[in-house]
């Protein structure tokens, strides 16, 4: 395997998934353009088994590096990102959450679902589109929803590329992220607007805008509900005052792009 199997894996079962990012991807293909990814985002609980030190390990494996981390207060958050040398390698962006500063609940909840995931996927890199290893239940994913939108997304859906992210600076045909938005919308695809439409200022060097997520039909033990899934994303980067392109994220942007996949 080499990382970009392993990426385009991931990109398969996003996008056979997310229908909206396939019809995107495809719209952008059409107008003549050749999607680079700016990065891609992981999602998981701080377990030891499964944190953000055991999922980076598969990319680290492959060449990849730590580059910067970040922390999220509001939505107990802590996330790091990813680089390869290779400059067309997307950044691996993976966020963890904080499960002890949760209620004994979603602790238990969140232990539950990582004591289910067979012992010999923590050691294979199939663990990170492995999805759900146990069957969730609509009660307690109401529950969750509560007290945090990662979590309950993180215990519908468990082990997938939350979404993939366009770089925008490698179109041809779109100098501006609004022009982006402005073709997305002409498209019919709705916007995450949660601050704005575009997140991040050139001034942050680093400006992001994403559809809300797809929403898909999910088999709880209830039943079949139909819920947010993943996101697209789109992001534009600005050169720093040395000339090089600003390559980290920007924590109060990402904070509502994290919105994307809210049920409300
Ligand atoms: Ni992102």
């Amino acid at each position: 395997m080499s990382y970009k199997q392993l990426l385009d894996h991931l990109w398969s079962d996003y996008s056979d998934r997310n229908p909206q990012a396939k019809k995107i991807h495809q719209l952008f293909l059409s107008q003549g353009e050749a999607v680079q990814n700016d990065h891609i985002a992981l999602r998981t609980f701080n377990d030891p088994r499964v944190n953000i030190e055991k999922l980076s390990q598969f990319f680290l494996d492959y060449g990849f590096e730590e580059k910067g981390e970040y922390h999220f207060t509001e939505k107990k958050l802590f996330a790091k990102h990813f680089e390869h040398q290779d400059p067309l390698a997307p950044r691996v962006f993976i966020s963890e959450l904080l499960t002890e500063q949760f209620s004994p609940r979603l602790q238990k909840t969140a232990k539950e679902c990582v004591d289910s995931i067979p012992t010999l996927l923590f050691s294979s890199e199939t663990l990170l589109s492995s999805g759900a290893s146990w069957m969730p239940s609509y009660s307690t994913y109401k529950s969750l929803l509560q007290e945090s939108e990662y979590a309950a997304w993180m215990y519908a859906f468990g082990y997938c590329a939350n979404h993939f992210t366009v770089n925008v600076n490698a179109l041809k045909g779109f100098g501006q992220l609004q022009e982006v938005n402005d073709f997305l919308e002409k498209n019919g695809f709705a916007l995450n607007l949660s601050g704005g439409s575009i997140k991040g200022t050139p001034d942050e060097y680093l400006e992001q805008s994403s559809t809300l997520a797809d929403k898909i039909d999910v088999l709880f033990k209830e039943g079949t509900y139909r819920i947010p899934f993943c996101y697209y994303e789109f992001a534009k980067r600005y050169p720093l005052p040395n000339g090089k392109l600003y390559s980290g994220f920007v924590a109060t942007s990402a904070d509502k792009i994290f919105e994307s996949t809210n049920s409300r």
